[in-house]
This record gives C-alpha cells, structure tokens and sequence, in this order.
C-alpha cells in the first residue's frame, strides 16, 4: 500500500512515472535516452552542428541582450553555451545527458573555451540545480520535451534563477509544423509524450505570463552553409523578467 504523496514534488514524481520507460524522453532512463542519441556524434541531426541559433545570434547583435551570467538549460553538445562564452559571457551549461556533456566539453576545450557545465536534471528541487542569478537563460529544444506538469518545475526555476530585468530565450515546436498536438491530459492517458509537445504563441504567453514579451516569431530557415542554426518548424521567443513585480 503506498501512502507516500506528501508534497508538490512527491506528485510531480508521481506524474513523472506514469510515462512508459525508455517510450520518451522524459522518464527516469531518460539521460540513457539522449545518450543513445548522441552516441553517434557524425549523424545528420541539424542541431548536432556546432552552429548558435539564428535567434540568439540576432538578439546579441541587435543589443536586446548583452553580456553578464547566462545559462543554457538543457545545453546538449554546447552549441549556443559556445557562442554566449565567444560574445563575452560567464556560462554554466546544464543538461541530463553525460554524453551531451562529455561532447560539450570536448568543443569548450578545443574552442579553449571556460564553461561551468553540469550534468544532472535542472528542475532537481532548489538547491541542487543551477544557481542563479543569471542574466540570460536560454532554452534551446529542452522546454517542449517536458510533460505538462513539469511546465511547473520549469517556471519554478526561471524564478529562482532569472535575475530582475534578465531574460528568457526559448525556442520550442511550432503547433502545425512540428510536435504532438494532443491535449495536456491525453499525454497521460496515453503515457507518452510522441516525441515532443507542440505549442501555439499564445500558449507561450500564457504560461511566460509573469514575463514581458520581447519578441516572439518564427524561426528563421538558415541554409546548410550558413553559420547559424534555423529551422522555421520552431517558434523564438525573447521574454524579460520585470525589474518589480507587476
Ligand atoms: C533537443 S535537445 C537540444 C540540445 C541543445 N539545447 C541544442 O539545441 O543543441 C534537448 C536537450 O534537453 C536535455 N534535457 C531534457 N530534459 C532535461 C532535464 N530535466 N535537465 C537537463 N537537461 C534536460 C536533453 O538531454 C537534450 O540534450
């Protein structure tokens, strides 16, 4: 008989074990999930180049971001935490999968590159994630692999973590071009996630609701010779933590 739900964190984790093992990228085997993905670092994955996203590169040059302490949620091999270090900033870089990691660190060293990476889960309860505070958090891919519930953990960490006036880069499935369109309470009957959730921009609102919207678009189509990554199935989105309350 198990009467163990006591606390916000005991039914997340509940919420968490309704998801089929090893079915998503979202389980307790999820970190050996992405490191099956990135066993093979010569595949054909466009987000495997070592190329920054188009969005954050146009938010550096443009001025609407500029240089302090940032941290790439969910950093993969490293391709924006590399480019943030290049533009001047201090970079703690997260991500679940020591594989991810292993091969962010390999592109720091060669790019002689100081980055203070961790591998763990970055919603883990406060205190044993990321510490903040972060002028620039960017969320590149990770946001819309998490089940609903853990939109929750996600926006408890922009508030531990985001300093006031900082800001939130995102860049997640567009609904209609990419990602499951199932309703919240279907990925649970269903216990999968099919491979990433889509969103609509007002979902993205809403749920960034205690954050002002800089910008949110499209992104851009980036060629394959380009230097930059872009791929137009995934929305950007630019929000700035207010400097009080509202
Ligand atoms: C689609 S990949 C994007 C990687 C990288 N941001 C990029 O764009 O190149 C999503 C990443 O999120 C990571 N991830 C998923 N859940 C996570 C969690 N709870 N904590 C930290 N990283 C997580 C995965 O390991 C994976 O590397």
């Amino acid at each position: 008989m198990d009467r163990s739900i006591r606390t916000v964190e005991d039914v997340f984790r509940l919420l968490d074990g309704l998801f089929v093992p090893d079915a998503d990228r979202w389980t307790d085997g999820a970190a050996g999930w992405w490191d099956g993905f990135y066993a093979d670092r010569t595949r054909p994955v466009p987000f495997f180049a070592a190329k920054p996203d188009e969005n954050l590169v146009s938010y550096l040059e443009r001025g609407l971001v500029t240089p302090g302490r940032a941290l790439d949620l969910g950093c993969g091999p490293g391709r924006n935490a590399l480019h943030l270090a290049a533009a001047g900033f201090e970079v703690d870089a997260v991500d679940l999968s020591p594989a991810a990691i292993d091969w962010a660190r390999d592109r720091a060293r060669e790019a002689g590159a100081e980055i203070g990476f961790r591998c763990g889960d970055a919603f883990a309860p406060a205190g044993t994630g990321p510490r903040g505070p972060y002028d620039l958090v960017h969320d590149s891919g990770c946001f819309h692999h998490l089940p609903p519930h853990r939109r929750v953990s996600h926006l408890a960490l922009l508030d531990r973590v985001l300093a006031p006036g900082g800001h939130f880069s995102l860049t997640c499935f567009a609904a209609g071009a990419m990602g499951s369109e199932l309703d919240d309470a279907d990925f649970y009957r269903q216990s999968r996630l099919h491979g990433g959730l889509a969103y609509a921009p007002d979902d993205l609102r809403r749920i960034f609701s205690g954050l002002e919207v800089v910008e949110l678009r499209r992104m851009r189509d980036e060629p394959p010779r380009s230097p930059r990554f872009g791929e137009p199935f995934l929305w950007t989105a630019l929000f700035r933590r207010p400097v009080s309350p509202s």
